[in-house]
Order: C-alpha cells, then sequence, then structure tokens
C-alpha cells in the first residue's frame, strides 16, 4: 500500500474480530509512532500496552460513562447518547488497548503526542489493523491515571483501541480542497 492509499483507507474502526493482534504487529506499529515529529524532538510519549480483561472492561465502563455524562450535559438527547456511548465501550472487546500518555512538562506536548498517534494510526492502517482513539478530557483523567498507575507528570493523549478489523466504516464526507484553500489572505481564493 502507498502512503496516499493509505492515508485514504485509514478509518475510526470500533469493531474487532476475536482474534489477537499479533505482538510483532503490535510493537511494529508502535515503533512507527517513534519516528514522529516531536516539538525539541523531546519525544514525550509513554505507551502502556493494556491487555489484561479485568483493566480493558474497567476502560470501556469508564469511556461509556464519562462520554455518556458529556453527551448529556451538552444536550444530546438520551437515546442517542446511548447509542453513541455503547459503539465507545463495544470497541474494546476483542481489542488490546493502548493508553498513549505524554509527559505534561515538555513543551507542546499533546501536539507532538497526536502526531505519534497519527502516525501508528496510519501504519495500523498499512498492516491492516485498525485503530479507534478514545479521548478523556484531562479533568476527567483522575481514574484512569489511578488504575494504570500514571504519575501526576503525565496526562492520556489518548487510548488507542487497537484490532482485527470486522467492520471498516465507510470514509466520512471530507471538505474539498477549493472550500479550505485560499492565496496569500484567509478567504481569497484564485478562482
Ligand atoms: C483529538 C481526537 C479525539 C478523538 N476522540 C475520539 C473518541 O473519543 N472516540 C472515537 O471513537 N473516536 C475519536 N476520534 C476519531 C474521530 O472521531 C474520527 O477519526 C473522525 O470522525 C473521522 O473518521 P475516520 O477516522 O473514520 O475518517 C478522535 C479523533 C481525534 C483527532
Amino acid at each position: 500500500m502507498d502512503i496516499y492509499e493509505t492515508i485514504h483507507v485509514r478509518r475510526n474502526v470500533h469493531r474487532f474480530k476475536a482474534e489477537q493482534v499479533p505482538q510483532d504487529k503490535l510493537r511494529k506499529i508502535l515503533d512507527a509512532g517513534l519516528q514522529a515529529s516531536s516539538a525539541f524532538n523531546h519525544q514525550p510519549w509513554e505507551f502502556i500496552v493494556v491487555d489484561d480483561e479485568d483493566l480493558i472492561g474497567r476502560l470501556a465502563q469508564y469511556k461509556y460513562d464519562n462520554t455518556l455524562q458529556g453527551l448529556l450535559a451538552s444536550g444530546t438527547p438520551r437515546e442517542e447518547a446511548e447509542n453513541i456511548v455503547s459503539l465507545q465501550r463495544g470497541a474494546f472487546k476483542n481489542s488490546v488497548s493502548v493508553a498513549v500518555t505524554y509527559n505534561k512538562g515538555k513543551l507542546l506536548a499533546l501536539e507532538s503526542t497526536w502526531n505519534c498517534i497519527t502516525t501508528i494510526w496510519l501504519a495500523a492502517a498499512s498492516e491492516g489493523l485498525g485503530v479507534s482513539p478514545a479521548y478523556f478530557p484531562p479533568h476527567s483523567q483522575g481514574y484512569l491515571k489511578e488504575i494504570l498507575g500514571i504519575p501526576e507528570t503525565y496526562d492520556i493523549a489518548a487510548i488507542l483501541r487497537i484490532g482485527i478489523p470486522e467492520v471498516i466504516p465507510d470514509a466520512k464526507p471530507r471538505k474539498s480542497l477549493d472550500e479550505c484553500l485560499y492565496y496569500n489572505r484567509f478567504g481569497r481564493k484564485r478562482f
């Protein structure tokens, strides 16, 4: 797969087959993440692979509870919110979870760490693996940091759910380049 094809086939995959991700592939895609650019080359990331069933269950339930609370607070109707969070909880099933943490003391650490995540995600797509990042706002990470033993000086950029895709969703609509491309001044088009 060439890089453009990989970029175009990469999707947010929430449903995985009951098959284990081979360890060598997991190591290969995480290692690819280490090649990402980071501000000042600080490489502020550390990964925690979570393959313990009990811990994965706790992560899944926390994603469910935390996202449900956020969606309801922002006015999403309960039924719609419950559908969304069920998908989120389901994405932990048959997957290995990788918590991608970052050292908050490093400059531009979160921005750098998302570069690393994107690189892992693309590498996974080229290996035929599916990824879905689970995001948790920093103010709601206390429970996760406690159960994963993450030091106070670190936060979680995302927990990547990685597995063998069972369902690969269709691509979501994208902006066209003409919609968001200007010349010399915001809003100025050339045609
Ligand atoms: C900062 C960030 C946070 C995200 N958080 C979540 C999340 O919590 N749960 C989830 O399923 N997807 C999450 N995503 C994935 C996006 O929803 C997804 O990539 C986007 O809808 C486009 O779909 P595609 O990846 O299939 O093209 C996140 C992506 C980014 C960049």
